[in-house]
């Protein structure tokens, strides 16, 4: 019962149908990927997730207890914690000040020890603590993002394609990051266009489309992604 079900999830805006009828899930310990063109229905599958998108059918579950209604904080303060899209981090606080937000997104187990695990996991983060968040990089501000998202100790995390616009050096920091919290037996749902490194590093993969599941890849097949992602899709 330990997971997070997306299950036949439908969601609309207006006209627009951007998630058609999904089922996927997501276990402590897993990393599972969700790939797919402009448009797909990534996004709107995380927010939906966390109460912030029009669903029209289908239904969330939290270790069997489902979401469907509940407000955005309330799904957080559950432990489920959303990096969106933007990072969204706010400039004019020091660094350690961005990571203390977190810890008010969570009522419950609050002892510090996601503070020390965002330290840990991003030590550029320790490094500039008292600075403005500012004037970090934008791979450092990514870096902020995911830590103030662990402050809060989730046991599901969303990310909202974390390497957009980073330089390859730093996608490599935040992949390894992410195996690191898989580790800790954290969830992972990860929405990425770097659909390859994506593949290699989750224990499976959906591609969307136009809202609806196509496809689903696993680790072996990260070489072949892109062939198997255009095939499909075509
Ligand atoms: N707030 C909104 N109001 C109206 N339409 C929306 C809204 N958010 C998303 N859409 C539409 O829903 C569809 C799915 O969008 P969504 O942002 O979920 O896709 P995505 O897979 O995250 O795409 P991208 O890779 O560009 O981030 C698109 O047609 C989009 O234009
Ligand atoms: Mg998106």
């Amino acid at each position: 019962m330990t997971a997070l079900a997306v299950e036949n999830l439908s969601v609309r805006y207006g006209a627009v149908e951007a998630v058609r009828k999904l089922s996927l899930e997501v276990k402590p310990g897993e990393i599972v990927g969700l790939i797919g063109p402009n448009g797909a229905g990534k996004s709107s599958t995380l927010h939906a997730i966390m109460g912030a998108a029009p669903v029209t059918g289908g239904d969330v579950r939290l270790d069997g207890r489902s979401l469907i209604g509940r407000r955005p904080e309330d799904v957080a303060r559950r432990g489920v914690a959303l990096v969106p899209e933007g990072r969204r981090i706010f400039g004019e606080l020091t660094v350690d000040e961005n990571l203390r937000l977190g810890l008010a997104a969570r009522r419950a187990r609050r002892n510090g020890h996601g503070l020390d695990r965002a330290y840990d996991l991003f030590p550029v983060l320790g490094e500039f603590r008292s600075r403005q968040a500012g004037v970090l990089s934008g791979g450092q501000q990514q870096q902020l993002a995911i830590g103030r998202a662990l402050v809060s100790e989730p046991d599901y995390l969303l990310l909202d394609e974390p390497s957009l616009g980073l330089a390859p050096k730093i996608v490599d920091v935040v992949f390894e990051a992410l195996a690191k919290i898989r580790h800790a037996g954290l969830a992972v749902l990860l929405v990425e266009q770097r659909a390859q490194r994506t593949v290699a590093l989750a224990d499976r993969s959906h591609v969307l489309a136009n809202g609806e599941l196509r496809l689903t890849l696993g680790p072996q097949d990260a070489g072949d992604t892109d062939r198997l992602v255009a095939a499909y899709l075509a």
